[in-house]
């Protein structure tokens, strides 16, 4: 079989999205709009792409990264003059180029992976995903002839009233036999109403040579909505998001609220897991069978085990074991570490910091930079006081020790094993295993005083009279 090279289009200026950001950059479900291009033709089997970039351009090429090959259209004068700029990178066997704008972030590999085939089947020229739409203003519109061939693909802004009329447009995605290409660009010139080097031009000159150019229609038109403003980013970002949904509703989770649940599209989640509304899953996510996620929580770049309920809070960069329990309002900050069955209460925050086997936080707490061996009871208001202005210190606190409410934690500090701090201690030194320690000042108590200052006061407002 012949290579198929992929070739992106993603040096325009995006205008219409008011933008200081390059318009392929805008993301939709965590992922930008080029990126979900390179995707799904990647998806497809093709390894290899060129991306056309222009305005913008390193930033562009920042975010991809090496593994694409990056071609310059330093003005941008048209899309056929954009795949122009790629000839260099064709190799020299008579591959298939595979064209995509990088502005159609909805288009799937299985989409890509037909449009091929069918190139390929009918040992065609060109190939042109087409469409029908409800409202085809703006898209270039499908000329066909009486036996249904393509010949023509005419812009909106250059078709009469009569052509306007037609509803089925050209997405913008080909397949074309690299044979073919290189005479076709070379004779396309800019007299149209936008003085651009259009593409869409090579299918009238094949059509002049009677060369086969074949139509292939995508069914769901939605999946090829080319976004140009942030009215269509939004709608193609819904679309996106109920893909994503969908799948994961159909593979065993339940969500309360589909509309209201935002997850990002390499988010992984187990069976029997519920999703409750206002839940963010963002990044690199996995969520384990079994867990109650939600309301209202945010989850990125972690991994979460089986069993595991976590409600209304916010977590980054951190891993969780199974059957833990996990808000209402904690924050767990990157580096966080909780084995099984560790119980986070409401405002906790946690930062680089692990958590054994069975330990408890349960309130209104701060660990940052610390160690917590197996079943440790850290009691409300406790706070590791990890930094000194200068440096972070470590705190560690060994299996079994229970520390008492309103503790402070002056790192760098060891509780060891089955160690008990009294409520309300400031611990500025090791605690060995097994001790109590109480670092507070003494309790006294007077007898009789509050009587004696209720008749002070009595007094006192006597004189005042
Ligand atoms: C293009 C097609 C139109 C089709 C529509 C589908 C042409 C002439 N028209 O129109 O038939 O219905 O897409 O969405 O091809 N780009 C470059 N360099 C340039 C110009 C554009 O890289 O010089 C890139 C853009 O970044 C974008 C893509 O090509 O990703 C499409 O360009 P755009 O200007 O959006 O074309 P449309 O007017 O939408
Ligand atoms: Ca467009």
């Amino acid at each position: 079989m012949n290579q198929t090279t992929g070739i992106i289009l993603a040096a325009g200026k995006g205008t219409r999205m008011n933008s200081s950001k390059a318009k392929v950059l805008h993301a939709l479900a965590g992922k930008t709009m080029v990126k979900h291009v390179l995707d799904a033709v990647s998806g497809a089997g093709v390894t290899r792409q060129i991306v056309v970039i222009g305005h913008q351009g390193e930033d562009v090429k920042k975010a991809l990264g090496e593994q694409y090959i990056y071609a310059l259209q330093e003005e941008q004068l048209g899309t056929g003059h954009a795949v122009m700029q790629t000839k260099k990178y064709w190799d020299n066997n008579a591959g298939t180029l595979l064209v995509l704008c990088g502005d159609t972030p909805l288009i799937t590999s299985e989409t890509v992976e037909k449009l091929i085939k069918e190139h390929r089947d009918n040992n065609a020229v060109c190939s042109v995903l087409t469409a029908q739409v409800p409202r085809p203003k703006g898209y270039g519109r499908i000329i066909r002839d009486k036996y249904g061939h393509v010949v023509e693909i005419i812009e909106d802004k250059d078709a009469t009233e009569e052509q306007r009329k037609i509803d089925e447009i050209n997405t913008g995605c080909y397949c074309f036999n690299q044979e073919y290409l290189k005479d076709a660009l070379a004779q396309l010139n800019p007299a149209n109403s936008q003085g651009e080097y259009y593409l869409t031009d090579v299918i009238s000159y094949y059509q002049q040579q009677d060369l086969p150019v074949m139509g292939v229609t995508l069914k769901d038109y939605r999946e090829l909505q080319g976004i140009n403003n942030r009215l269509q980013l939004a709608d193609a970002e819904q679309l996106l998001r109920d893909r994503i949904n969908n799948a994961l509703m159909l593979s065993g989770v339940t969500m309360v609220s589909p509309q209201n649940t935002f997850i990002d599209n390499n988010v992984k989640i187990g069976p029997d897991t519920i999703v409750l509304p206002n839940t963010y899953l963002r990044g690199d996510t996995t969520i384990g069978s079994s867990c109650e996620i939600g309301p209202g929580t945010t989850i990125v770049d972690s991994g979460v085990g089986d069993d595991v309920v976590i409600n209304n809070s916010v977590i980054k960069e951190s891993s969780i074991g199974n059957r833990c329990l996990i808000g209402p309002f904690s924050y767990l900050r990157p580096g966080t570490k909780l084995a099984n069955d560790v119980k986070i209460g409401d405002f906790v925050e946690i930062k680089k910091s692990e958590v054994g086997t069975g330990s408890k936080i349960p309130h209104l707490t701060y660990i940052g930079d610390t160690q917590i061996g197996e079943k440790v009871n850290v009691g409300a208001g406790t706070i590791t006081c990890n930094y000194d202005g200068k440096n972070k210190w470590k705190t560690i606190l060994q299996d079994g020790c229970f520390i008492g409410s309103n503790t402070n934690l002056v790192a760098p500090v060891i509780v060891g094993e089955n160690a008990v701090i009294g409520a309300g201690s400031t611990i500025t030194k090791d605690v060995p295993a097994e001790n109590l320690a109480v670092a507070r000042g003494n309790q006294k108590n007077i007898s009789g005083w509050a009587a004696k200052n209720n008749e002070e006061t009595k007094n006192d407002k006597k004189k005042e009279e």
